[in-house]
């Protein structure tokens, strides 16, 4: 477990950045080049170690991956992977591959490390089983055991959580389906899987709020990804935490499912810019600029609660610097995360001096305008690790940080952009 320790900045900072590629797109795009039958190639891949995962688990199952260009058999020869994957800690990858793999011929296992272990997994069956796909799993959670079927048939489904993840695996199992199918669920969720689908004429969405799914092939191509919007976050949490200080990011996914942060950014009061410069399969990418200009407690829930799941954490430590009280509702899905992040946000506002209650669905945080010198425990989650390295902004001292090697899991090399961010001028 490695330890690091950040100094707050000592004076306001002026930064231009494009953060390494999008973890949520790269998974996406591997999953989808290695289930086209050819050769495709992605641009500005990930560089964390969840994005390895999906590219090592991929190559498991006949693909060649080398740097950023793979050549598939296509998902109908897929070959039957001679162990388990190991998914590291990637629950997108886990849960992504299910859906991939329901419907084949052959079973494969998807493991993962301790805390990908401990996470919720029986969602996934219901919508799988639907298509007659298979899959098994004692208890709640992996190791999955997927496939061994003999087909799969269109189903049309709802299901109870706006996650992302299982609308995916669910549309990436009916892509291969004998019918059509179509799924519907709670809103916020990030829509880059239906938005890229939509592209290949593999799907659209109908009146009644339901996506529909026409099976087909996946296109071999090319993909040029943008920033990871999540990993921006960090970056602009800190100049909004700094009076005066600004950040722009260029090329960051705006897809409405991941900019929840941006509209909690504007009602804290922070100064927000955002224009969208291209897209990838209709998918919006642009530039964002924030600055700092003072903090006031807000009411986050709802929809806007989903749509900013991942940058939680980051809301309480910006919550922490506000004036007022900020509550978090409608987020019970952070008990579900690398770590129980409402227990684990909380335990980092309160290491830092400030007041922060855990609820049932989310938390409160009491804005005092500043936390202090403090330990705090990543727990092995890495929104964690980086969250507590941001709250270090307008800090009375030094933050250490104990398993700050967590962050390699989204962003390698993230402290050192953060102290180069806070020195740029
Ligand atoms: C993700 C979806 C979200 C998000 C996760 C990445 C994705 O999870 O929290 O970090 O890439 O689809 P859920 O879909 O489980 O809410």
């Amino acid at each position: 477990m490695t330890q690091r320790t950040i100094h707050p900045p000592e004076r306001p900072f002026r930064a231009d950045m494009t953060p390494p590629g999008d973890k949520s797109l790269s998974h996406r795009a591997l999953i989808f080049a290695a289930m086209a039958d050819g050769a495709s190639q992605v641009d500005h891949l990930g560089t964390g170690a969840d994005v390895q995962s999906t590219k090592r688990a991929v190559e498991r199952l006949g693909v060649e991956a080398r740097d950023n260009r793979l050549v598939s058999p296509g998902v109908g020869s897929w070959r039957a992977p001679a162990e388990a994957i190991d998914c590291g800690n990637s629950g997108t990858t886990l849960r992504l591959l299910a859906g991939a793999l329901a419907g084949q011929p052959f079973t494969a296992t998807l493991t993962g490390d301790r805390s990908l272990r401990r996470r919720p997994m029986r969602r996934l069956v219901a919508p799988l089983a639907a298509l007659g796909g298979s899959i098994e799993l004692s208890g709640e959670t992996a190791p999955l055991h997927v496939g061994g079927v003999d087909g799969l048939v269109g189903a049309a489904i709802e299901i109870p959580i706006a996650s992302a993840q299982v609308r995916s695996a669910f549309q990436l199992a009916a892509l291969q389906a004998a019918g059509e199918s179509s799924i519907r669920s709670p809103h916020g969720f990030r829509d880059h899987t239906e938005r890229w689908l939509i592209a290949w004429g593999l799907g659209e969405w109908h009146d009644s709020g339901a996506f529909r799914i026409h099976p087909g092939p996946v296109p071999p191509g090319r993909y040029q990804l943008p920033g990871d919007t999540s990993s921006a976050a960090f970056l602009w949490a800190s100049a909004a935490i700094s009076r005066g200080s600004r950040v722009e990011t260029t090329d960051v996914s705006l897809n409405p499912g991941r900019i929840g942060f941006l509209q909690i950014l504007e009602a804290m009061g922070a100064e927000v810019g955002a224009e969208v410069t291209r897209s990838l399969g209709g998918d919006p990418i642009g530039t964002v600029w924030v600055t700092g200009r003072g903090l006031v407690g807000t009411d986050v829930a709802g929809p806007v609660a989903v749509a900013a799941l991942d940058e939680l954490p980051l809301v309480a430590v910006l919550a922490a610097y506000a004036e007022g009280i900020t509550t978090v509702r409608d987020a019970a899905e952070l008990r579900a995360k690398e770590s129980d992040r409402i227990a684990s946000t909380v335990e980092m506002i309160r290491a830092l001096g400030g007041g922060a209650e855990a609820t049932e669905d989310g938390f409160a945080v009491v804005g005092t305008g500043w936390l202090e010198s403090g330990r705090v425990d990543s727990e092995g989650d890495h929104r964690i690790a980086m969250a507590a390295a941001v709250a270090a902004t307008g800090a009375t001292g030094p933050i250490h940080i104990d398993g700050a090697d967590a962050a390699d899991v989204s962003w390698p090399g993230f402290f050192d952009t953060l102290e180069a961010t806070w020195s740029s001028r």
